[in-house]
Protein backbone atom coordinates (compact mmCIF):
# COMPACT_ATOMS: atom_id res chain seq x y z
CA UNK A 1 0.00 0.00 0.00
CA UNK A 2 2.44 2.33 0.76
CA UNK A 3 4.43 1.41 -1.88
CA UNK A 4 1.71 2.15 -4.10
CA UNK A 5 1.00 5.74 -2.48
CA UNK A 6 4.59 6.70 -3.31
CA UNK A 7 4.23 5.74 -6.58
CA UNK A 8 1.40 7.51 -7.00
CA UNK A 9 3.07 10.46 -5.51
CA UNK A 10 5.75 10.28 -7.56
CA UNK A 11 3.77 10.15 -10.44
CA UNK A 12 1.81 13.41 -9.61
CA UNK A 13 4.82 14.64 -9.21
CA UNK A 14 6.38 14.29 -12.54
CA UNK A 15 2.91 15.32 -14.21
CA UNK A 16 3.07 18.26 -11.88
CA UNK A 17 6.57 18.68 -12.78
CA UNK A 18 5.93 18.10 -17.19
CA UNK A 19 3.03 20.54 -17.01
CA UNK A 20 5.05 23.29 -14.95
CA UNK A 21 8.07 22.78 -16.98
CA UNK A 22 5.88 23.28 -19.71
CA UNK A 23 4.23 26.82 -18.25
CA UNK A 24 7.80 28.06 -17.67
CA UNK A 25 10.00 27.26 -19.75
CA UNK A 26 8.75 29.16 -23.24
CA UNK A 27 7.00 31.88 -21.25
CA UNK A 28 6.55 32.82 -17.83
CA UNK A 29 4.04 35.46 -17.21
CA UNK A 30 5.83 38.55 -15.49
CA UNK A 31 5.08 41.87 -13.94
CA UNK A 32 4.46 44.76 -16.51
CA UNK A 33 6.38 44.73 -18.87
CA UNK A 34 5.65 48.52 -19.59
CA UNK A 35 8.19 49.95 -17.24
CA UNK A 36 10.98 52.64 -18.95
CA UNK A 37 14.42 51.42 -18.44
CA UNK A 38 15.35 54.46 -16.30
CA UNK A 39 13.13 53.22 -13.47
CA UNK A 40 15.76 50.53 -13.75
CA UNK A 41 17.83 51.96 -11.58
CA UNK A 42 15.46 53.12 -9.00
CA UNK A 43 16.38 51.68 -5.44
CA UNK A 44 12.84 52.24 -4.95
CA UNK A 45 9.81 49.78 -5.57
CA UNK A 46 7.66 51.40 -8.22
CA UNK A 47 4.04 51.36 -8.28
CA UNK A 48 3.27 48.04 -10.12
CA UNK A 49 1.15 45.60 -8.82
CA UNK A 50 1.99 42.61 -7.57
CA UNK A 51 1.27 40.07 -9.99
CA UNK A 52 -1.49 37.30 -8.64
CA UNK A 53 -0.07 34.10 -9.50
CA UNK A 54 -1.60 32.42 -12.56
CA UNK A 55 -1.45 28.82 -11.33
CA UNK A 56 -2.32 27.00 -8.26
CA UNK A 57 1.23 25.50 -7.39
CA UNK A 58 0.97 27.36 -4.14
CA UNK A 59 -1.89 25.19 -2.78
CA UNK A 60 -0.16 22.34 -2.86
CA UNK A 61 1.08 20.57 0.12
CA UNK A 62 4.56 21.70 1.31
CA UNK A 63 6.25 17.96 1.20
CA UNK A 64 5.06 17.49 -2.57
CA UNK A 65 5.54 21.03 -4.03
CA UNK A 66 9.50 20.80 -1.96
CA UNK A 67 9.52 17.56 -4.17
CA UNK A 68 8.76 19.23 -7.44
CA UNK A 69 11.32 22.35 -6.73
CA UNK A 70 14.03 20.25 -6.10
CA UNK A 71 12.93 18.80 -9.77
CA UNK A 72 12.91 21.93 -11.46
CA UNK A 73 15.91 23.41 -13.77
CA UNK A 74 18.22 26.04 -11.87
CA UNK A 75 16.91 28.45 -14.48
CA UNK A 76 13.33 27.42 -14.35
CA UNK A 77 14.05 28.37 -10.48
CA UNK A 78 15.05 31.55 -11.02
CA UNK A 79 12.15 32.42 -13.59
CA UNK A 80 9.86 31.40 -11.43
CA UNK A 81 11.23 33.28 -8.57
CA UNK A 82 10.57 36.75 -10.50
CA UNK A 83 7.11 35.73 -10.60
CA UNK A 84 6.14 37.38 -6.91
CA UNK A 85 7.68 37.76 -3.58
CA UNK A 86 6.20 34.73 -2.41
CA UNK A 87 7.40 32.19 -5.69
CA UNK A 88 10.58 33.47 -4.57
CA UNK A 89 10.13 32.95 -0.59
CA UNK A 90 8.72 29.33 -1.37
CA UNK A 91 11.90 28.60 -3.13
CA UNK A 92 14.47 30.12 -0.78
CA UNK A 93 12.19 27.92 1.98
CA UNK A 94 11.79 24.66 -0.03
CA UNK A 95 14.55 24.55 -2.48
CA UNK A 96 16.25 20.82 -0.41
CA UNK A 97 17.97 18.84 -2.93
CA UNK A 98 21.92 19.20 -3.79
CA UNK A 99 22.41 21.06 -7.28
CA UNK A 100 24.36 18.66 -10.04
CA UNK A 101 27.45 20.72 -10.54
CA UNK A 102 29.28 22.90 -8.80
CA UNK A 103 28.62 26.75 -9.00
CA UNK A 104 30.78 28.84 -11.29
CA UNK A 105 30.65 32.41 -12.05
CA UNK A 106 32.36 33.27 -14.87
CA UNK A 107 33.40 37.16 -16.25
CA UNK A 108 34.53 35.91 -18.95
CA UNK A 109 31.10 34.69 -20.33
CA UNK A 110 29.24 36.84 -18.08
CA UNK A 111 27.15 34.06 -16.84
CA UNK A 112 26.35 31.71 -13.55
CA UNK A 113 26.49 27.84 -14.54
CA UNK A 114 26.58 24.95 -12.69
CA UNK A 115 29.27 22.82 -13.96
CA UNK A 116 30.07 19.24 -13.56
CA UNK A 117 33.21 17.59 -15.61
CA UNK A 118 30.52 16.45 -18.36
CA UNK A 119 28.63 19.43 -18.88
CA UNK A 120 28.06 23.04 -17.70
CA UNK A 121 24.23 24.09 -17.33
CA UNK A 122 23.28 28.00 -17.76
CA UNK A 123 21.51 29.13 -14.93
CA UNK A 124 21.60 33.34 -15.72
CA UNK A 125 23.88 35.46 -18.55
CA UNK A 126 23.80 38.90 -18.12
CA UNK A 127 23.75 40.96 -21.04
CA UNK A 128 25.14 44.91 -21.29
CA UNK A 129 23.14 47.27 -23.30
CA UNK A 130 26.24 47.59 -25.90
CA UNK A 131 25.36 43.72 -26.78
CA UNK A 132 23.28 42.77 -29.58
CA UNK A 133 19.73 42.15 -28.79
CA UNK A 134 17.15 41.12 -31.69
CA UNK A 135 14.28 42.67 -32.39
CA UNK A 136 11.98 39.46 -31.03
CA UNK A 137 14.10 39.13 -27.99
CA UNK A 138 13.30 42.66 -27.27
CA UNK A 139 9.76 42.17 -27.80
CA UNK A 140 9.78 39.21 -25.22
CA UNK A 141 11.69 40.96 -22.51
CA UNK A 142 9.81 41.77 -19.31
CA UNK A 143 11.23 43.94 -16.46
CA UNK A 144 11.16 41.67 -13.17
CA UNK A 145 11.92 42.74 -10.12
CA UNK A 146 15.74 41.40 -8.78
CA UNK A 147 16.90 42.61 -5.03
CA UNK A 148 15.28 46.66 -5.02
CA UNK A 149 15.88 46.74 -8.84
CA UNK A 150 14.08 45.98 -11.92
CA UNK A 151 15.77 44.78 -14.86
CA UNK A 152 14.85 42.99 -18.04
CA UNK A 153 15.29 39.33 -18.95
CA UNK A 154 14.33 37.09 -21.88
CA UNK A 155 15.83 34.21 -23.55
CA UNK A 156 18.16 33.59 -25.65
CA UNK A 157 18.92 30.58 -27.36
CA UNK A 158 17.79 28.30 -24.58
CA UNK A 159 19.72 30.52 -21.89
CA UNK A 160 17.89 33.13 -19.40
CA UNK A 161 19.62 36.24 -20.00
CA UNK A 162 19.32 39.40 -17.73
CA UNK A 163 19.67 42.83 -19.56
CA UNK A 164 21.63 44.82 -17.38
CA UNK A 165 21.83 48.85 -18.48
CA UNK A 166 25.37 49.82 -16.43
CA UNK A 167 28.52 48.27 -16.16
CA UNK A 168 28.22 44.27 -16.65
CA UNK A 169 30.72 43.66 -13.63
CA UNK A 170 28.19 45.32 -11.15
CA UNK A 171 25.40 42.97 -13.07
CA UNK A 172 27.47 40.26 -12.72
CA UNK A 173 27.95 40.57 -8.53
CA UNK A 174 24.02 41.86 -8.45
CA UNK A 175 23.56 38.45 -10.31
CA UNK A 176 25.65 36.59 -8.14
CA UNK A 177 24.42 37.75 -4.72
CA UNK A 178 20.46 36.89 -6.20
CA UNK A 179 21.03 33.45 -6.98
CA UNK A 180 23.08 32.29 -4.34
CA UNK A 181 20.71 33.87 -1.88
CA UNK A 182 17.95 32.34 -3.44
CA UNK A 183 19.27 28.48 -3.60
CA UNK A 184 21.31 29.34 -0.41
CA UNK A 185 24.85 28.23 -2.07
CA UNK A 186 28.17 29.76 -2.37
CA UNK A 187 29.89 30.07 -5.44
CA UNK A 188 33.06 27.30 -6.40
CA UNK A 189 34.42 28.87 -9.05
CA UNK A 190 35.41 31.76 -11.32
CA UNK A 191 36.37 31.87 -14.41
CA UNK A 192 38.13 34.95 -14.52
CA UNK A 193 39.01 37.24 -17.80
CA UNK A 194 40.44 40.14 -16.13
CA UNK A 195 41.47 41.33 -12.81
CA UNK A 196 41.81 37.78 -11.43
CA UNK A 197 42.95 39.66 -7.76
CA UNK A 198 39.66 41.84 -7.79
CA UNK A 199 37.67 38.92 -8.69
CA UNK A 200 38.81 36.32 -6.36
CA UNK A 201 39.13 39.10 -3.19
CA UNK A 202 35.42 40.13 -4.06
CA UNK A 203 33.96 36.36 -4.22
CA UNK A 204 35.57 35.32 -0.63
CA UNK A 205 34.46 38.65 0.66
CA UNK A 206 30.91 37.64 -0.03
CA UNK A 207 31.31 34.27 1.29
CA UNK A 208 32.33 31.59 3.89
CA UNK A 209 33.53 29.00 1.91
CA UNK A 210 36.56 29.80 0.59
CA UNK A 211 36.71 29.65 -3.31
CA UNK A 212 37.78 26.90 -4.71
CA UNK A 213 38.83 26.74 -8.46
CA UNK A 214 39.89 29.17 -10.78
CA UNK A 215 39.97 29.40 -14.62
CA UNK A 216 41.79 32.27 -15.83
CA UNK A 217 40.35 32.88 -19.30
CA UNK A 218 42.10 36.07 -21.08
CA UNK A 219 43.79 35.84 -24.54
CA UNK A 220 46.49 38.11 -23.70
CA UNK A 221 49.67 37.97 -21.38
CA UNK A 222 47.92 37.74 -17.45
CA UNK A 223 50.79 39.73 -14.95
CA UNK A 224 53.37 38.45 -12.55
CA UNK A 225 51.53 40.47 -9.66
CA UNK A 226 48.44 37.73 -10.66
CA UNK A 227 50.34 34.96 -11.21
CA UNK A 228 52.02 35.06 -7.93
CA UNK A 229 48.74 36.10 -6.34
CA UNK A 230 46.90 33.14 -7.55
CA UNK A 231 49.94 30.43 -6.82
CA UNK A 232 50.83 31.83 -3.84
CA UNK A 233 48.55 34.25 -1.81
CA UNK A 234 45.17 33.01 -2.09
CA UNK A 235 46.02 29.79 -0.09
CA UNK A 236 42.67 28.22 -0.69
CA UNK A 237 42.02 27.88 -4.00
CA UNK A 238 43.05 24.26 -4.64
CA UNK A 239 42.22 24.38 -8.75
CA UNK A 240 44.24 26.01 -10.75
CA UNK A 241 43.50 26.48 -14.87
CA UNK A 242 45.97 29.11 -16.50
CA UNK A 243 45.01 29.47 -20.20
CA UNK A 244 46.69 32.60 -20.89
CA UNK A 245 50.45 33.49 -22.07
CA UNK A 246 52.46 33.60 -18.78
CA UNK A 247 54.62 36.48 -18.66
CA UNK A 248 57.93 36.69 -20.47
CA UNK A 249 61.09 35.62 -17.80
CA UNK A 250 58.26 34.78 -15.13
CA UNK A 251 60.05 32.82 -12.60
CA UNK A 252 58.70 31.24 -9.38
CA UNK A 253 61.30 31.37 -6.55
CA UNK A 254 59.55 29.90 -3.49
CA UNK A 255 58.27 26.39 -2.74
CA UNK A 256 55.18 25.86 -4.01
CA UNK A 257 51.87 25.60 -1.97
CA UNK A 258 49.82 22.62 -2.26
CA UNK A 259 47.47 22.91 -5.33
CA UNK A 260 45.53 19.77 -5.64
CA UNK A 261 45.04 20.92 -9.65
CA UNK A 262 47.33 22.82 -11.06
CA UNK A 263 47.24 22.83 -15.12
CA UNK A 264 48.99 25.58 -17.12
CA UNK A 265 49.36 26.20 -20.96
CA UNK A 266 52.04 28.16 -20.91
CA UNK A 267 54.29 26.26 -18.85
CA UNK A 268 57.94 27.08 -19.98
CA UNK A 269 58.54 28.63 -16.41
CA UNK A 270 58.04 25.80 -14.45
CA UNK A 271 61.42 24.40 -13.83
CA UNK A 272 62.58 20.95 -11.99
CA UNK A 273 63.26 22.75 -9.10
CA UNK A 274 59.85 24.20 -8.57
CA UNK A 275 58.50 20.65 -9.49
CA UNK A 276 60.75 19.15 -6.61
CA UNK A 277 58.60 21.35 -4.20
CA UNK A 278 55.48 20.82 -5.55
CA UNK A 279 52.78 18.24 -4.05
CA UNK A 280 49.38 17.86 -6.34
CA UNK A 281 47.14 15.46 -7.03
CA UNK A 282 46.82 16.16 -11.26
CA UNK A 283 49.87 18.68 -12.78
CA UNK A 284 49.26 19.54 -16.24
CA UNK A 285 52.00 21.75 -18.02
CA UNK A 286 51.60 22.29 -21.75
CA UNK A 287 54.45 23.90 -23.54
CA UNK A 288 56.82 22.96 -21.05
CA UNK A 289 60.40 23.10 -21.30
CA UNK A 290 61.45 20.42 -18.99
CA UNK A 291 64.37 18.24 -20.57
CA UNK A 292 64.69 14.18 -20.62
CA UNK A 293 67.06 15.03 -17.51
CA UNK A 294 64.53 16.50 -15.56
CA UNK A 295 61.83 14.41 -16.06
CA UNK A 296 64.48 11.52 -15.35
CA UNK A 297 64.76 13.39 -11.78
CA UNK A 298 60.85 14.13 -10.96
CA UNK A 299 60.41 10.29 -11.82
CA UNK A 300 63.00 9.25 -9.03
CA UNK A 301 61.80 11.85 -6.96
CA UNK A 302 58.37 10.40 -6.86
CA UNK A 303 59.34 6.87 -6.95
CA UNK A 304 61.13 7.56 -3.60
CA UNK A 305 58.16 8.98 -1.49
CA UNK A 306 58.24 12.68 -3.14
CA UNK A 307 54.87 14.25 -4.50
CA UNK A 308 52.87 11.47 -2.55
CA UNK A 309 49.38 12.43 -3.81
CA UNK A 310 50.39 12.49 -7.66
CA UNK A 311 47.83 10.88 -9.78
CA UNK A 312 48.37 12.46 -13.30
CA UNK A 313 51.91 14.43 -14.17
CA UNK A 314 51.61 15.48 -17.68
CA UNK A 315 54.24 17.51 -19.69
CA UNK A 316 53.77 18.51 -22.97
CA UNK A 317 57.22 18.91 -24.44
CA UNK A 318 59.20 19.22 -27.53
CA UNK A 319 60.35 15.90 -27.88
CA UNK A 320 60.88 12.71 -25.48
CA UNK A 321 63.75 10.11 -25.68
CA UNK A 322 62.43 7.46 -23.00
CA UNK A 323 65.95 5.98 -22.67
CA UNK A 324 66.93 9.08 -21.17
CA UNK A 325 63.55 10.00 -19.10
CA UNK A 326 64.07 5.98 -17.82
CA UNK A 327 67.71 5.99 -17.31
CA UNK A 328 68.79 4.13 -14.31
CA UNK A 329 65.35 3.26 -14.02
CA UNK A 330 64.83 0.08 -16.36
CA UNK A 331 64.67 -2.31 -14.14
CA UNK A 332 61.59 -0.82 -12.52
CA UNK A 333 60.04 -0.52 -16.06
CA UNK A 334 57.74 -2.78 -18.02
CA UNK A 335 56.23 -1.86 -21.30
CA UNK A 336 52.80 -2.08 -21.91
CA UNK A 337 51.35 -1.96 -25.64
CA UNK A 338 47.21 -1.61 -25.47
CA UNK A 339 46.07 1.28 -25.48
CA UNK A 340 44.63 2.49 -21.53
CA UNK A 341 42.54 4.90 -20.85
CA UNK A 342 42.74 7.14 -17.86
CA UNK A 343 40.82 10.05 -16.19
CA UNK A 344 41.78 11.84 -13.51
CA UNK A 345 39.87 12.95 -10.35
CA UNK A 346 39.72 16.51 -12.08
CA UNK A 347 38.19 14.97 -15.53
CA UNK A 348 41.09 15.10 -17.48
CA UNK A 349 41.01 12.48 -19.79
CA UNK A 350 44.58 10.50 -21.17
CA UNK A 351 44.32 7.55 -23.92
CA UNK A 352 47.77 6.18 -23.84
CA UNK A 353 49.51 3.06 -26.16
CA UNK A 354 52.72 1.88 -25.74
CA UNK A 355 53.83 3.06 -22.54
CA UNK A 356 55.85 1.95 -19.46
CA UNK A 357 54.59 1.23 -16.39
CA UNK A 358 57.46 2.19 -13.28
CA UNK A 359 57.38 1.07 -10.47
CA UNK A 360 59.27 0.46 -7.43
CA UNK A 361 61.29 -3.15 -7.11
C1 LIG B 1 26.87 31.10 -20.93
O1 LIG B 1 26.88 29.69 -20.73
C2 LIG B 1 26.58 28.88 -21.85
C3 LIG B 1 26.70 27.42 -21.51
O2 LIG B 1 26.36 27.10 -20.27
C4 LIG B 1 27.46 29.18 -23.01
O3 LIG B 1 27.10 28.42 -24.12
C5 LIG B 1 27.40 30.65 -23.33
O4 LIG B 1 28.27 30.94 -24.39
C6 LIG B 1 27.73 31.45 -22.11
N1 LIG B 1 27.82 32.86 -22.40
C7 LIG B 1 26.80 33.67 -22.72
C8 LIG B 1 27.17 35.09 -22.93
O5 LIG B 1 25.68 33.28 -22.82
C1 LIG C 1 33.10 48.41 -14.72
O1 LIG C 1 33.55 48.93 -13.47
C2 LIG C 1 34.86 48.52 -13.10
C3 LIG C 1 35.17 49.17 -11.78
O2 LIG C 1 34.13 49.07 -10.91
C4 LIG C 1 35.87 48.93 -14.14
O3 LIG C 1 37.14 48.44 -13.80
C5 LIG C 1 35.46 48.38 -15.49
O4 LIG C 1 36.34 48.84 -16.49
C6 LIG C 1 34.03 48.82 -15.83
N1 LIG C 1 33.64 48.20 -17.09
C7 LIG C 1 33.04 48.86 -18.08
C8 LIG C 1 32.69 48.06 -19.29
O5 LIG C 1 32.81 50.04 -18.00
C1 LIG D 1 50.75 38.77 -1.66
O1 LIG D 1 51.54 38.52 -0.50
C2 LIG D 1 52.64 39.40 -0.34
C3 LIG D 1 53.48 38.95 0.83
O2 LIG D 1 52.87 37.98 1.58
C4 LIG D 1 52.12 40.82 -0.16
O3 LIG D 1 53.19 41.70 -0.03
C5 LIG D 1 51.27 41.18 -1.39
O4 LIG D 1 50.71 42.48 -1.20
C6 LIG D 1 50.15 40.18 -1.59
N1 LIG D 1 49.45 40.51 -2.82
C7 LIG D 1 48.14 40.79 -2.91
C8 LIG D 1 47.65 41.19 -4.24
O5 LIG D 1 47.38 40.72 -1.96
Amino acid sequence: MTFLFSLLLCWIISVFFQSIKSILIPNIPLPSPHLPPPQLFSTRQPDVPVPSFPFRLFRIPYLPLGRIIDFMDPDALISLSFCSRKSHSVIKTHRRAPFNGRLCVSGYDNNLSFRTFQNRNCVLSVSSSYAYITNKERKEMEYVRMNWMYVGVYRSNGNLVLRWYGNTTDGLEETTNYVTDLFNIDVSEVCVFKDAIKMIKWVNSIQKTPLKKMVYMDWGVISSEEMIYILRNCTTLSEICILSKSPPNFRFSKKFRNIDCLDICYGQWVTIKNLLTMDGIVINLKRSTLTNNDLNVFLKHWLSGGCPRLKLFRARTGSVDIFRVLAGLLHNAVFVEDRRDYTSPFGHKCGMDMTFDVRMV
